[in-house]
């Protein structure tokens, strides 16, 4: 794997390098992201990843300052993998970037209380598709909110891109995996499969999925120790709250937190 530690650097390579299939990442990589370069080997291109803790993107300094750092297992793990380039910019990469806006669906979900968090993300993922010209990005459908929005940004702005969403790779007990699970205490490690298993529970009764069914879920995982930040059913395009599972595909997702650490997990409800 060749390692480019600027963006000097990758671009006095990059006249070698075409049709590529990029991966990105804020490292501390576990198996999720490694689902992600396994997906790209289908694709026969070269693949890039990067490690980048983008600033913009977090509303916390302390979150920022506390995002795990694993670089050295990192590469190992993209090395193992069969990963071909790894680009690992430092923060001179943010100097004059162009300031991206993500559209209304940002507000929504994990936007109502990260407020700017995906206009952050846009904003470095634009800067990134402009240094590595990608054929194909790849993204977790855990971040599902994300996956739309860049989706929408790449059609808006017609780029020569296709964005390909990956499902999500769990725990046995279904925990979603996600670089912030270390973060958990032990107690708070038993916890966290609820989210789970409460999305699965809607799933098994969707063809009752109303608001209140909502309520009562937020209300047992707070009575079980969490902070819900929000659980709801929406359009899987537009994002807008929606409970016709009779005429439409239907996503739940749920945001909460366990003491400091925030969890996210979705499921897709397949129309009756
Ligand atoms: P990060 O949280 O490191 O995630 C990188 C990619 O891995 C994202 O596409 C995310 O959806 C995916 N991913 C995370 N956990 C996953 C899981 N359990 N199963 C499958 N895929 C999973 O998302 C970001 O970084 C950043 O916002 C980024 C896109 C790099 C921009 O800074």
């Amino acid at each position: 794997m060749k390692i480019y530690k600027s963006i000097e650097e990758f671009n006095s390579y990059k006249d070698n390098l075409h049709d590529l299939t990029f991966v990105p990442t804020m490292g501390n990589l576990h198996k999720g992201h490694i689902s992600l370069i396994n997906f790209a080997k289908k694709f026969k291109t070269g693949i890039i990843a990067t490690i980048f803790v983008n600033k913009l993107q977090f509303n916390d300094k302390s979150d920022y300052q506390n995002y795990p750092k694993t670089l050295d297992e990192d590469i190992d793990l993209l090395e193992k993998h069969g990963c071909d380039h790894l680009l690992i910019p430092d923060d001179s990469i943010l100097d004059n970037i162009d300031q991206i806006s993500a559209s209304s669906k940002a507000t929504k979900l994990c936007g109502m209380s990260r407020p700017g968090h995906f206009d952050g993300v846009l904003t470095i993922l634009n800067k990134f598709f402009e240094i590595i010209e990608p054929q194909s990005v790849i993204f977790g459908k855990k971040d599902y909110q994300q996956l739309i929005l860049v989706k929408e940004f790449v059609e808006k702005k017609d780029l020569n891109i296709s964005i390909i969403g990956c499902d999500t790779v769990r725990e046995r007990s279904g925990l979603a995996l996600s670089s912030r699970n270390n973060l958990l205490s032990s107690e708070e490690k038993l916890l966290a499969p609820l989210i789970n298993k409460t999305l699965e529970q809607l799933k098994n009764k969707k063809n009752k999925l109303n608001k209140s069914l909502l309520i009562k879920k937020a209300k047992y995982l707070s009575s079980k120790g969490f902070i819900v930040d929000y659980i709801e059913a929406c359009d899987t395009e537009s994002l807008e709250e929606t409970f016709e599972i009779d005429k439409k595909d239907i996503l739940i997702a749920i945001a909460a937190k366990l003491g400091n650490v925030r969890l996210i997990d979705n499921i897709l409800l397949q129309k009756l």
